[in-house]
């Protein structure tokens, strides 16, 4: 059985690189395994945070889910904070992973930053969390972007050490990398992941973005004044081309090279019309069901509480074998 666990964070709005990273490719894995899509909303606390903005923002990630395609006939849509077996088993999985494996998280670096000491304990033990996510389905497989492969290898760790000292339980599971935009950057500055947290809004595209704002922060992207090359490897001195480039071919589902074949030698102006056509062609559709879709609050929590009940089942299994092992009474 291939089962695929992963999630999104609600904090703030989603954007371009979540979409291009991980939820289109969500999609597209849906006939082939069994899938828990969820809203990470105990990872989402380990910043500062106002319990309003997280209620919403938690209806919003997944009428975004829905909007951008996920069925919940065949995939379960879910609430971390409703499956008490992903708490439980972090703590017992934290009890065993050395520090000095937390201690390489590079995005717990970055976001410290140099004042580590300051940070909640939440932000640090955070990998693990997503470690117990991942493990309590026994998935196998999690699609994410480029940025959270670290992450997926530590939880790898953690699985690997776990069945070693109490014998086979949880499938390794494989970090799922897919398509063009696998870490889409900020439209600022190519050097930078597009995110969340950058304080400029034309870094990003957010999900809730209409068509005019889409548009102007297209055309205000930073870019270089060459026109586009004919081959990738003239990419690779242009991040900010690059990034443009690759966001069109995964909106368009091509490749970089198909782009570059019909696109070549023209100036950005003019592609960047084309890129801001297609990406409200893209969007505009999933913004305004996600629209419709907030409309109806309690119709999105009876969707929660379905995908929670099947989830719960599974996970207060793995639990229940994971206590075992231990020697829980
Ligand atoms: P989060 O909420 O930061 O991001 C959600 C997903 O979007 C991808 N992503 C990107 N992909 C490409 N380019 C970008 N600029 C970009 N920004 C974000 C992320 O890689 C991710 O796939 N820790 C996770 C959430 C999590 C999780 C899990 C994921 C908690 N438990 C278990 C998988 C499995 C996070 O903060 O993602």
């Amino acid at each position: 059985m291939k089962r695929i666990f992963s999630g999104m964070q609600p904090t703030g709005n989603l954007h371009l690189g979540n979409y291009l990273g991980a939820l289109k490719n969500w999609v597209k894995l849906q006939d082939d395994y069994e899938c828990f899509y969820c809203v990470v909303d105990l990872h989402a606390i380990t910043l500062p945070q106002d319990p309003e903005a997280l209620r919403r923002a938690s209806r919003e990630v997944a009428c975004a889910y829905i909007a951008s395609g996920i069925d919940t006939n065949k995939s379960s849509l879910i609430v971390q904070s409703m499956m008490p077996a992903h708490t439980e088993l972090a703590w017992i999985l934290g009890s065993k992973v050395p520090l000095g494996w937390l201690n390489r998280m590079t995005q717990f670096k970055d976001k410290a930053g140099k004042d580590a000491g300051k940070q909640l304990l939440g932000l640090y033990s955070y990998p693990v969390l997503m470690a117990a996510d991942i493990l309590a389905y026994k998935a196998t497989h999690v699609p994410v972007g480029e940025d959270q492969k670290q992450h997926v290898e530590l939880t790898r760790d953690i699985a690997i050490a776990f069945n070693n000292t109490y014998g086979e339980i949880f499938p390794i599971p494989e970090p799922l990398i897919m398509g063009e935009a696998t870490r889409v950057m900020s439209l600022r500055d190519g050097k930078k992941k597009m995110s969340k947290s950058d304080e400029s809004d034309y870094s990003r595209i957010n999900m809730t973005d209409d068509a005019d704002t889409i548009m102007l922060k297209i055309r205000k992207a930073k870019t270089d004044p060459e026109p586009l090359p004919e081959t990738a490897k003239e990419l690779e001195s242009r991040p900010e081309a690059d990034n443009l480039i690759t966001i069109y071919a995964s909106l368009a589902d091509t490749t970089v090279a198909e782009v570059l074949k019909s696109h070549a030698g023209e100036q950005f102006s003019t592609f960047k019309k084309d890129l801001a056509d297609l990406a409200i062609s893209k969007l505009i559709p999933i913004t305004n069901r996600m629209r419709e879709l907030m409309a109806d609050p309690a119709e999105i929590d009876a969707i929660l509480k379905k995908g929670a009940d099947k989830a719960n089942a599974l996970t207060q299994k793995t639990l229940r074998e994971v206590k075992d092992r231990v020697g829980f009474l």
